[in-house]
């Protein structure tokens, strides 16, 4: 749901802007570039990066569904293509808007943000790899962690948000996001869910009871803060921008 919330934001917010024509309109919220009049590859990159967001979120999402995967086997199998695909181009995007059209607030949050990127393009690669050589539970697992690092950006926003709430205001954060706290939930934000889908593996093969419980109540915990996470997004960033006159 909380990933649904943030497509229906780029779909609102960007899509409408797009679609009508208004590209100055993309810097209504704070971008870091945005729409720059006369950049015009730049132009493109950023719209292509924001609309595709929306695409590979709302694919990804419907990877997840046992339902579909079930009924539809050959949806689930081209979805996951579209998914991939889409992920190996957002990385590429992201990496060449931070470095060549230079949208980084800092150099520490350009290469975290980078490290993502990377580890989505090597993800990538190993899914494919396993997928062609029929080793298909291996594959899984790849592709699993291709969904936690390719939904890294959306963590990095929902961990602030969390963070936020938990401690009433801002703690570490600052405004180029070179504060402990930005550095922390930045590698967090894909380090921390690639740890949790391990560790729930994990918690999947043991045969001790008590190591079990000890998984249930870590991922309990972690699906309670991301949904402190995800209502302070939706609240305070994805449903104003929503409502932010053109
Ligand atoms: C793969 C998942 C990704 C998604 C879903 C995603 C999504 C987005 C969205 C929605 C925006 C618009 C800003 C906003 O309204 O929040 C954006 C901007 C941007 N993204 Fe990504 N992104 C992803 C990966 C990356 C990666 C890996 C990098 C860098 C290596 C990156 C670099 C950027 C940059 C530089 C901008 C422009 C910032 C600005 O000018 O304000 N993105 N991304």
């Amino acid at each position: 749901m909380g990933q649904a919330i943030f497509v229906i934001y780029i779909l609102g917010f960007y899509g409408l802007r797009t679609a009508t024509g208004d590209y100055a309109g993309w810097n209504d919220r704070q971008v870091i570039t945005g729409h720059v009049a006369g950049d015009d590859v730049g132009n493109v990159v950023f719209a292509l990066h924001v609309l595709l967001a929306a695409v590979m979120t709302a694919s990804g999402v419907l990877q997840l569904i046992p339902a579909l995967r079930r009924r539809f086997p050959a949806f689930h199998r081209w979805n996951g293509r579209v998914f991939l695909a889409l992920a190996v181009t957002m990385a590429l995007s992201g990496l060449w808007a931070t470095w060549v059209r230079g949208s980084y607030l800092s150099i520490i949050s350009g290469l975290s943000v980078s490290l993502n990127g990377v580890l989505i393009l090597i993800f990538a690669a190993q899914t494919i790899r396993h997928a062609v050589a029929r080793r298909i539970a291996v594959h899984e697992v790849w592709a699993m962690r291709l969904f936690m690092v390719a939904s890294g950006v959306w963590f990095f926003r929902v961990g602030i948000m969390a963070w936020v709430i938990l401690n009433q205001g801002p703690r570490g954060n600052n405004e180029t996001l070179t504060g402990p706290a930005d550095i922390g939930l930045s590698l967090s934000s894909y380090l921390l869910p690639l740890a949790a889908y391990e560790i729930y593996r994990a918690g999947k093969r043991t045969k001790s009871a008590s190591l079990r419980l000890a998984v249930m109540v870590l991922v309990a915990a972690l699906t309670l803060v991301t949904l402190i996470g995800v209502g302070g997004a939706a609240a305070f960033m994805w449903l104003p921008a929503l409502t932010t006159p053109q």
